[in-house]
């Protein structure tokens, strides 16, 4: 076409002008294919233009396709991972589920077992606190069983034990040398030491002893006494009577005794001597009293 153009425009070129009027429109002819021409070059180069853009376009076009299928293969690979982490995940939901379900299991028997001993640990509690209230009132009972017993031994060993004796009355008044002189009444004989048919006082237990006489005589007479232990004379002394009254007197005598010592009270006058024989006054209105006492003072 372009080759056809250009040999018409040689041709017109060629051609010599014979009148003005047929020659320019010869010229405008010429101008026109020149243009036609020009048009025609610009075309194929804007055809040439085109298709290296077309080129261009296309290989731009296989380029993306290209990283289409990159990210297309990037994306499957990433779905597939996004699939792999979800079933995981899955799975480890599960797993974790399971785990929760299997805890809350244990939470409830460890629950239960908890309440089992806490049942178990309060039955006990309550059998200790029986044990121990039994326990406590046994040893309470065996503690004062035990103390009672051990007081009453101690006061065995410690008391004093009640012994004492008063007698009164001598009925043989004629009372003479060496004889144990009889108080016949017992006013009181705690321990039955004293023995009122034989005027002798016998030691029940080891101790000290006090003993008591008191003698009431007749004016001017005079009672000379000892009081003896087993055979020895432990006191010995004298009264002397009023010249006109009936005169009261009294003598005593402490000391240690072993059981079954004795003691008496023996008239130690001179025999055959007028002042000393009656002596004793035990009036018949009972206003004076010859009186024997004793008792212990001390273990
Ligand atoms: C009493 O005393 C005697 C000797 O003094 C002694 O042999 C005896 O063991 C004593 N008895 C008691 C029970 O203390
Ligand atoms: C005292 O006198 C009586 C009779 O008067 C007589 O039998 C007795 O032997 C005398 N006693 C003494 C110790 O002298």
């Amino acid at each position: 076409m372009l080759v056809n153009f250009v040999f018409v425009i040689c041709i017109l070129s060629l051609c010599k002008c014979d009148e003005p009027k047929s020659c320019s429109q010869l010229e405008y002819l010429g101008d026109i294919l020149e243009r036609m021409v020009r048009i025609e070059l610009k075309a194929e180069s804007l055809d040439k233009e085109l298709s290296k853009t077309n080129s261009e376009a296309m290989s731009a076009l296989e380029e993306l396709k290209l990283e289409r299928e990159r990210f297309r293969s990037d994306i499957s690979v990433f779905e597939n991972q996004i699939k792999a982490e979800k079933e995981r995940a899955e799975l480890d939901r599960a797993n974790i589920e399971n785990n929760m379900k299997q805890l809350k299991q244990e939470r409830e028997q460890f629950k239960s077992d908890i309440a089992i001993y806490e049942n178990q640990i309060k039955a006990e509690k309550e059998q200790a606190g029986l044990d121990k209230t039994k326990l406590e009132s046994e040893l309470k009972e065996l503690i004062g069983e035990r103390f009672q017993n051990e007081m009453n031994s101690m006061r065995e060993l410690m008391l004093t034990p009640n012994i004492l004796f008063k007698a009164k009355n001598v009925k043989d008044r004629s009372i003479s040398y060496r004889r144990t002189i009889l108080f016949t009444d017992i006013i009181m004989n705690n321990g039955n030491g004293y023995d009122s048919k034989t005027g002798v006082f016998t030691a029940p237990v080891n101790g000290t002893y006090l003993f008591i006489i008191h003698m009431c005589l007749k004016k001017g007479k005079i009672f000379e006494y000892n009081i003896v232990r087993d055979r020895n004379v432990h006191t010995s002394g004298r009264f002397c009577g009023d010249k006109l009254y009936i005169s009261c007197h009294s003598a005593n005598a402490v000391m240690y005794l072993s059981v079954r010592q004795r003691v008496r009270l023996v008239c130690s006058s001179t025999p055959n001597v007028s002042y000393y024989t009656n002596a004793l006054d035990e009036s018949t209105s009972s206003r004076y009293w010859n009186t024997f006492t004793g008792m212990i003072v001390h273990l």
